[in-house]
């Protein structure tokens, strides 16, 4: 198996370009099962993830092609379509579960495998199926797969109030109800930027959408959707990531593509710590502004809070922080598992529950390290770009899930990064 080798201590100077989101492509993806016209996004990312839900939409009938290696795909579901999600395919992503809107509304059915929990928390789907039986869809669990079916074979408008802002749910219904008899509120829904550039694409499709990026979305039902083409939202967990490699490493570093209004809660922070973030023309610029960053307490919340993808990145920058920064984990039950990984490095970290005290240290030493999400693995990334001698990161195949080509952007900046094949 692959890893990457960082040596540390070379500061860091010139552009970054920042991807097309991965989690907006996910979800943007399954919302050609809306229409049987052709469904074209530019801006894709190139990651293991967008190739997997490529090959769930195949097995659903999607027909997909791409061009521009991958940066541009076009998907057309005009044939008869497979209603069942193989629970092969999705236990390898949990965003497998946003084909579950679109088939209910599509075909009036559907059956698709319950994807289990994972390495952050256990990811139930209660919230998607609670607003889904509102709207008329009777669901059972058997053998480990969701059987949904419309009464009447078609969803109903409903107003549904959510218990908590989840971005999964608030994608799968708005998709459903893009195809629904009458209009269906969500109430509490998310407010996340790829929320909103879905309600975008759809409304590209013929979708009647309102209120996307607020926390109350109405959706009026049409007959049909068509075609259309759309560029996936900038990464903001990508560049985020990237905004701290010139905090850690030192030099100044400028990310192409990123605006303010995309990571304002986390800019904020990083102010705190006493780091200059500017608005470019062409993207943010970030240099920090003394030796080494503040100490700053952060809690991860929903948007526009502090978004927990970026939580495990924060914490690599506040191993070096001048003094000790409380990390409150609000979304995720079991966030932390870089933590141990970072103290290994010489990073004074202790964890109680959904809070990690951090105490900021001059030196830290690279080590061999493995983490088991992708956030956590490019958090160690991160540490090593300023901890002494060589750091390996394993498993990069979490990394491939979530970043394209880390070793070629960070050493494009002067950063000693190379990915090692596996034997
Ligand atoms: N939750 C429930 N019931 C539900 C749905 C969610 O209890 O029916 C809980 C979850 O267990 C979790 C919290 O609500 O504790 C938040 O979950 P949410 O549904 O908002 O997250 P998600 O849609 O499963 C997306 C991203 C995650 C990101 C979260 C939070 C995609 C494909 N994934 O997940 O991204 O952390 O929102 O912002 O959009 C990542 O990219 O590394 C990643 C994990």
């Amino acid at each position: 198996m692959d890893s990457i080798v960082v040596r540390g201590g070379k500061p860091l100077s010139g552009q970054i370009e920042i991807a097309g989101a991965k989690n907006a492509a996910l979800t943007l993806m399954p919302a050609t099962l809306l229409s049987d016209e052709p469904l074209t996004l530019t801006n894709t990312p190139r990651l293991s993830d967008i190739k997997t839900m490529t090959l769930l939409l195949e097995s659903l009938g999607a027909e997909i092609s791409s061009l521009q290696d991958g940066k541009v795909q076009t998907m057309s579901c005009h044939g008869a379509i497979n209603t069942t999600a193989d629970y092969d395919i999705v236990r390898k992503m949990r965003a497998s579960n946003l084909v579950l809107g679109p088939l209910l509304a599509r075909e009036g059915h559907a059956i698709v495998s319950l994807p289990g929990g994972c390495a952050i928390g256990a990811r139930p789907m209660d919230i998607h199926t609670d607003g889904l039986a509102k709207m008329g869809a009777e669901i059972d669990l058997k053998d480990g797969y969701l059987h949904a079916k419309a009464d009447g074979g078609k969803l109903k408008g409903a107003v549904i109030d959510f218990p908590f802002a989840s971005v999964g749910a608030t994608e799968n219904i708005m998709m459903a109800a893009t195809l629904a008899k009458g209009t269906t509120v969500i109430n509490n829904a998310a407010r996340e930027p790829e929320i909103v550039d879905l309600a975008t694409c759809l409304r590209k499709m013929g979708a009647q959408i309102e209120g996307d990026g607020t926390s109350s979305i109405t959706i009026q039902g049409v007959d049909r959707l068509h075609g259309a083409t759309h560029p996936v939202v900038t990464d903001r967990i990508e560049l985020g990531t990237y905004m701290l490699a010139p905090v850690i490493a030192g030099g100044e570093v400028e990310c192409l593509g990123g605006r303010m209004s995309l990571v304002a809660s986390f800019a904020e922070k990083l102010d705190a710590a006493g780091v200059d973030v500017q608005e470019t023309k062409a993207g943010l610029k970030v240099k920090l502004r003394g030796d080494r960053p503040h100490a700053v307490d952060v809690t991860t919340e929903p948007f526009p809070g502090f978004p927990t993808d970026l939580q495990a990145q924060m914490m690599a920058m506040l191993c070096f922080a001048d003094g000790t920064s409380v990390l409150e984990e609000k979304i995720f039950e079991n966030r932390f598992m870089h933590a141990p990984e970072l103290v290994r490095m010489g990073a004074d970290i202790e964890v109680h529950g959904g809070t990690a005290t951090v105490t900021g240290v001059d030196r830290m030493k690279g080590a061999p390290v493995m983490a088991t999400d992708l956030r956590a693995s490019v958090s160690l990334i991160l540490a090593g770009l300023r901890a002494e001698g060589e750091t390996q990161v394993n498993r990069v195949y979490h990394l491939d899930r979530g970043y394209e080509d880390v070793a070629g952007k960070l050493g494009g900046v002067g950063a000693d990064i190379e990915r090692v094949p596996g034997s």
